[in-house]
């Protein structure tokens, strides 16, 4: 792989001129310095960019409501009141899930208690859960409230996976122990599939059968994969998944999540639900009649009826994903990450550590760089030099190269800039 690419901006510019995907870029707006000089963006891991589709798909929402009020429900050019499923064939290709796996609904963390109501059934004997030690703060809390809210300590009803000493990345192979050993003890397994710090993508469907073999059942927070990694989250065969929209799937900012459930539950009406109106059958909800019956499948989760605007953005995102295809971008995204580690590499500037897996089944666009013995202030000069990464406590620098928007020059300036800060 490394022969591939050379510590140039010529070859960089070239690799940008062969793109097959370079004219998605042209579709994004990138942001400016105050001189009008674009930004080198990284951050699509954490707020992806706009895409100059989005203004005009709220602004046909906002007509409508402006023409139509309450009628734009039915008369609308697409009409809300089925609105979520127009999104519902794209999101399901970029997850790799069945139509009837996946619902667009309210946001993250919501969606992952909603989730935990229906799939986290502690018993006497079966009451863990299983999540990594630095898993997404926001997961953390989740996890330790769903299981005081079962009346358990979390203390002794979370079990965190956490790496070898002296190591920052799990091992597959300490996870499947860990599996094996407390299995059936564990309830649930609830793992970041694509880890927020690490950027360290696990390999899902050997987890999925390592914890269904234990009867635990399994499920993923993707919201550092959506839009990034190949999910292929139905032939997982993970009980359920959650996931953002505004990272990698450019929705805008806290914009509604994703949820996949595997389509062997769609039909049980035995799994516990918090229900609302939007999941009750619709042929029959605007009887408003006493007694919820749900709709089959994923969608019978939904609570509330929908916020058309965010909608309208993520459906205008998902236009362009399923024009360039979540395979090729996976591609494209894997050559751009591994020419990033080969500037640095190639530097061989003890300084500095790329602490996501070098593999390339076990990472997505992010890499988060170490550096050692460093402060804020490395990243403040970085940021000063007109590039937009995240810092994350106490000496990572985050940087994603999203295939949608990021050049291979993007990536070469990027590591010249760090190079000479450093
Ligand atoms: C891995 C992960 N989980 C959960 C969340 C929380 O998402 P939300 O605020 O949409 O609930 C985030 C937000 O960035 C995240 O990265």
């Amino acid at each position: 792989m490394k022969l591939e690419y050379s510590n140039t901006q010529d070859w960089a510019k070239a690799k940008d001129a062969y793109d097959p995907l370079r004219k998605y870029r042209e579709q994004f707006f990138i942001p400016r310095d105050a001189s009008g000089q674009q930004l080198i963006y990284l951050c699509g891991n954490s707020l992806g960019l706009q895409p100059k589709t989005t203004r005009s798909a709220l602004d046909q929402e906002l007509r409508d409501w402006k023409n139509y009020g309450v009628e734009g429900h039915f008369h609308a050019k697409n009409p809300w009141m089925p609105y979520h499923e127009f999104l519902t064939e794209a999101m399901a290709e970029v997850v790799g899930a069945k139509k009837h796996e996946v619902v667009v609904m309210n946001t993250l963390s919501v969606n992952l208690h909603l989730m935990m109501v229906s799939f986290y059934r502690p018993t006497k004997k079966r009451f863990k859960i299983l999540i990594e030690s630095d898993a997404f703060p926001s997961d953390k809390y989740a996890v330790e409230s769903q299981a005081k809210f079962h009346g358990y300590d979390p203390t002794d009803a979370v079990i965190e996976l956490k790496p070898r000493e002296g190591e920052t990345c799990l091992r597959s192979e300490d996870i499947q122990a860990t599996i094996e050993k407390e299995g059936q003890a564990i309830a649930l397994i609830m793992i970041g599939n694509t880890n927020y710090y690490t950027g360290q993508f696990f390999d899902m469907k050997s987890i999925t059968e390592w914890g269904h073999a234990q009867g635990c059942k399994v499920g993923f927070d993707c919201a550092h994969g959506a839009g990034n990694v190949d999910l292929n989250l139905h032939d997982t065969g993970a009980d359920f998944a959650v996931w953002c929209t505004y990272k990698y799937l450019n929705s805008g900012p806290g914009s509604l999540g994703g949820v996949f459930v595997h389509e062997r539950h769609a039909e049980d009406d035995t799994l516990p639900k918090f229900t609302g109106w939007w999941g009750h059958k619709k042929e029959t909800r605007f009887k408003m009649r006493d007694g919820f019956e749900p709709i089959k499948g994923v969608e019978s989760w939904q609570l509330s009826n929908p916020p058309i605007l965010s909608m309208a953005a993520i459906w205008a995102s998902l236009k362009i994903f399923q024009e360039a295809g979540i395979d090729n971008l996976r591609k494209k995204s894997l050559h751009l990450s591994g020419y990033l580690r080969y500037l640095i590499e190639e530097q061989d500037n003890k300084q500095i550590t790329i602490i996501t897996p070098s593999e390339d089944a076990e990472r997505g666009s992010q890499q988060s760089i170490q550096v050692k013995n460093a402060n804020k202030a490395i990243f403040e000069k970085i940021t000063a030099q007109g590039v937009i990464a995240d810092w994350r406590e106490p000496d990572v620098i985050r940087v994603a190269t999203t295939a949608l928007y990021n050049s291979y020059e993007d990536v070469y300036r990027f590591v010249e800039i760090l190079k000479a800060e450093l």
